[in-house]
């Protein structure tokens, strides 16, 4: 069956998925900003949040599934959804996407379904929806220590910025560090 890529589901169990996952693919930011303690707090927030976002929040936002089951999540921003909040993850652009400019806000998979394509799926989905919308380009920040910049480099992304993190924004996210920002294109 392979890699399939759907919009996230306004279902219970969905929202649950998609706010698991978050948690724990970026479980050092959590623990970073709230403590390990409160991380199952963070899981009930983001799923309510996700239960509680209009049907076009589903637009942009996406579950990749290996063999039926799902493994993946993409959260995608594109220009006017300034009022659009990313439960904490639209941590670089508090505001809206530039002008046909598709911005990834987040991709994660499953630690134990890494290293098997469905990132890369995603990367095309994102793509794909963003062509859909007329978008020129694509953008993107990733850590410096974060090797799934290959993954970007890979589907044709380069960096064209490096920003040291610190500050307020450094400590809700993370001890103070730099980021890459990337684009691609289309
Ligand atoms: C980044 C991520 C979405 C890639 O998904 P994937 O299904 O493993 O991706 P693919 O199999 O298509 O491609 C493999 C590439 O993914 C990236 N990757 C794999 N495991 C990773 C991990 N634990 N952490 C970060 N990136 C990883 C690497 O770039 C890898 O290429 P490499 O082996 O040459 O370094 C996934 O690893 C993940 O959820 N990581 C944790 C969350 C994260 O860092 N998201 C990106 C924030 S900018």
């Amino acid at each position: 069956m392979g890699v399939t890529v759907r919009k996230l589901r306004n279902t219970p169990e969905d929202s649950e998925f998609a706010a698991k996952l978050l948690v724990e693919a970026f479980r050092g930011k959590f623990v970073h900003s709230i403590t390990e303690a409160k991380l199952p707090i963070a899981v009930r927030n983001l799923s309510a949040f996700h239960v509680a976002q209009a049907d076009d929040f589903r637009d942009r936002t996406f579950v990749a599934e290996l063999d039926g089951s799902p493994v993946g999540v993409l959260g995608l921003k594109f220009h006017g959804d300034e009022d659009r909040e990313y439960a904490c993850l639209g941590m670089f652009t508090t505001g809206s996407a530039q002008r046909h400019t598709c911005y990834v806000d987040h991709i994660c998979v499953d630690d134990r379904a890494r290293g098997k394509g469905v990132g890369k799926v995603l990367m095309e989905k994102a793509e794909a929806e963003a062509r859909c919308r007329q978008c020129k380009a694509m953008t993107l920040y990733v850590t410096t220590d974060n090797r799934a910049r290959h993954l970007y480099e890979r589907q044709g992304y380069s960096v064209i910025a490096t920003e040291s993190v610190c500050g307020c924004l450094g400590c809700c996210i993370g001890p103070p560090g730099s980021v890459y920002e990337m684009s691609k294109p289309l």
